[in-house]
């Protein structure tokens, strides 16, 4: 089947659709995006990926070229002309496009707005999460403004493929101190030795995860005791299990750091069933 992306309010083959040399995503990195994952054709943790991508506008002053309405428009109808059931759903806005000069462009220069969709084999997703995963660790690297979902990605980009060298899904980016911030596209997580569901919490310079916030209210509704609180390396490799977070990847069980095993080795019964639960949770809310 053809691809199909949209571009600046039209609806072109994926092979044709193109921004401007001179769009300050190309040129400066200058602008955001959003990731939502498709499940049953529909959009996960709808609202929350809204709220941040409005957010991480706001934050750089972008002016929003369009309501949510029309955006979920856009959305839906991306993932429908690429008859995605299951996958992801990207949105890219960035400042526009202008003669390059690192200032801002003059006011009312549209931002310019792609949306793509592709398809997910969710059998080979739920085998990997059966099996777990590994990740290596690098150090932190990024700006103090990871809050922000801007699409000037470099050093996740270096890191996701020093892991992929080293045969692992994932790379963990380790601070100054020893603790580990996020993954390069995901959200880290582990049950410590007594049990404790830990993850970083978002004062810290990380990017506020959907699929974590999400999770974080299904594990309320459970019961299960968490601590927003970092870890270190060593806890993780001491940790009962470790997963990751994500649009991408949603929860998927870690069983491997820097080559070491995470506890026995295996996926363990705690993550297996947040997994569980979050897609079931995701499904029934997804838009
Ligand atoms: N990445 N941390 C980082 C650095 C991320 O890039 C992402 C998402 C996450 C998880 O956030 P969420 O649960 O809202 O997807 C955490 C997307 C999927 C990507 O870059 O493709």
């Amino acid at each position: 089947m053809s691809r199909i992306a949209y571009v600046n309010g039209r609806f072109v083959p994926h092979g044709q659709a193109a921004v401007h040399v001179e769009d300050r995503g190309y040129q400066f990195a200058d602008g955001v995006y959003e990731v939502w994952a498709v499940l049953g054709g529909r959009l996960a943790d709808a609202a929350g990926h809204f709220e941040r991508l409005e957010r991480s506008l706001t934050e750089l002053l972008i002016v929003p070229p369009m309501g949510r309405p029309s955006l979920e428009v856009v959305l839906k109808e991306t993932a429908r002309r690429n008859r995605v059931r299951e996958g992801l759903v990207y949105l890219q806005i960035t400042r526009g496009v202008a003669p390059r000069d690192h200032a801002f462009p003059r006011p009312g220069t549209p931002p310019s707005v792609v949306c793509t969709a592709h398809s997910l084999d969710r059998a080979a997703s739920d085998a990997r999460a059966e099996r777990g995963a590994a990740v290596i660790t690098v150090p932190e690297t990024r700006w103090s403004r990871c809050d922000i979902k801007s699409v000037a990605l470099l050093p996740n980009v270096l890191a996701k493929q020093q892991a992929r060298a080293a045969g692992a899904v994932e790379a963990w980016f380790v601070d100054d101190l020893g603790l580990v911030t996020e993954g390069a596209s995901s959200n880290a997580w582990i049950i410590d030795k007594q049990g404790r569901v830990r993850t970083r919490d978002t004062q810290a310079n990380i990017l506020r995860g959907i699929t974590r916030k999400t999770l974080l209210s299904v594990m309320a509704r459970e019961g299960l005791k968490v601590e927003e609180r970092p870890f270190t390396v060593e806890e993780a490799l001491e940790a009962r299990e470790a997963f990751i977070t994500g649009a991408g990847t949603l929860l998927l069980p870690i069983v491997s750091i820097n080559g070491k095993q995470v506890g026995d080795g295996a996926v363990g019964p705690v993550a297996k069933r947040l997994r569980r639960l979050y897609i079931e949770e995701a499904r029934r809310t997804a838009l």
